[in-house]
């Protein structure tokens, strides 16, 4: 068994941000839970499917393989075969993943590919469940958060950068209404576990947040 540390939040929190930084700082691998369900996502997307067809997600997901693999240390998802990671952050594909990832197929798909990542090698891994049920016993949990206006405007000066037009209210909506969904499904909500640290980065800069988790980390 490797180490194991676990980080949950909301969306836009800067969980993948900054757990790149700690994993490179401690030589643990990546692993970003997130961007399963947006693979499973776009095999959905594709298929035509559309989100409250529960039916035809439980049936879509018997022939979708997702595997992960590590190019010069970079996270690249598979969907059958296919390398579809330029397609992970459309926005289309997070709403998707946002609203089937609570059918407990989709979960039970998923669940084992990361417990396996972790039972071999040193991972830090960030989702929603991490700490609540992927890795129970995880050596070290984090539930990184931010307030809704400070997620939202990252996430705007994001797309900004990009020269992508979009509102800032618009994407405050978006991200409040999936942090509600993401919080409220029945099946492994997104929840700070008992034993995960709090840490709040709105007023915190990413070295500061870096610098508290791999603190953390400690010896491991
Ligand atoms: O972290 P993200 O925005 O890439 O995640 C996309 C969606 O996937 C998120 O809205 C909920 C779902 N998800 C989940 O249910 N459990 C996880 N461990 C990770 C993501």
């Amino acid at each position: 068994m490797g180490i194991n540390i676990a980080i949950d939040g909301p969306a836009g929190a800067g969980k993948s941000t900054i757990a790149k930084l700690v994993a490179r700082e401690k030589g643990y691998i990546y692993v970003d839970t997130g961007a399963m369900y947006r693979g499973l996502a776009i095999h959905f997307l594709d298929q035509g499917i559309q989100a409250g067809e529960t039916d035809k997600i439980i049936e879509a997901c018997k022939d979708a393989q997702v595997t992960i693999r590590y190019e010069e240390g970079v996270q690249q998802v598979y969907l059958n075969g296919q390398n579809i990671t330029s397609r992970l952050r459309d926005e289309e594909v997070g709403n998707m993943a946002s609203k089937s990832s609570p059918v407990p197929e989709v979960r039970a798909k998923l669940l084992e590919l990361q417990q396996g990542l972790a039972r071999e090698q040193d991972v830090i891994m960030d989702g929603r469940d991490i700490g609540t049920c992927v890795l129970p016993d995880a050596d070290v949990k984090v539930y990184l958060t931010a307030s809704v206006e400070t997620r939202a405007k990252r996430r705007y000066d994001e797309l900004v950068e990009k020269g992508i037009a979009c509102d800032l209210e618009e994407i405050k909506r978006d991200i409040a209404e999936r942090d509600e969904r993401d919080m409220t499904r029945k099946t492994a909500p997104l929840k700070q576990a008992e034993d995960a640290v709090l840490i709040d980065s709105s007023d915190m800069t990413v070295d500061e947040v870096v610098a508290a988790i791999t603190a953390l980390c400690g010896g491991h």
